[in-house]
């Protein structure tokens, strides 16, 4: 029922933990089934890209295959980039995902986005 790729990202989840002196903070809950994640980063901020991502994610297999896929997706990004990692680029990234299961995707981009716009109202932009 999971590709292989979800399987590999819930078994060894990539960045995991917490970026030190984050930049941006996102914490979302997924009403659905009272999951969380935490998502931190760190900007480079000439250059407004992602140096660092990392998560913390309390939640079904899925949300952790999510969560350690949209941070390899975002490293390195611009934030404008990164901005745009849908649910759904995160799902293909990781060869889909089962129906039941899409929801699970949500965490992963709004925690993304959350921390994102968390930066960059912090820089008042
Ligand atoms: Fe809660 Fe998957 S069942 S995020």
């Amino acid at each position: 029922m999971y590709s292989e790729k979800v399987m590999d990202h819930f078994q060894n989840p990539r960045n995991m933990g917490e970026v030190e002196n984050p930049d941006g903070v996102g914490e979302v809950g997924n009403p659905q089934c009272g999951d969380v994640m935490r998502i931190t980063i760190k900007v480079d901020e000439k250059e407004d890209r992602i140096e660092d991502v990392r998560f913390k994610t309390l939640g079904c297999g899925a949300a952790i295959a999510t969560s350690s896929m949209v941070t390899e997706l975002a490293k390195g990004k611009r934030l404008d980039e990164a901005q745009e990692i849908s649910k759904k680029v995160v799902a293909d990234a990781l060869g889909g995902l089962p129906p039941q299961k899409m929801h699970c995707s949500n965490l992963a981009s709004d925690g993304l986005r959350k921390a994102i716009e968390d930066y960059r109202s912090r820089h008042g932009n």
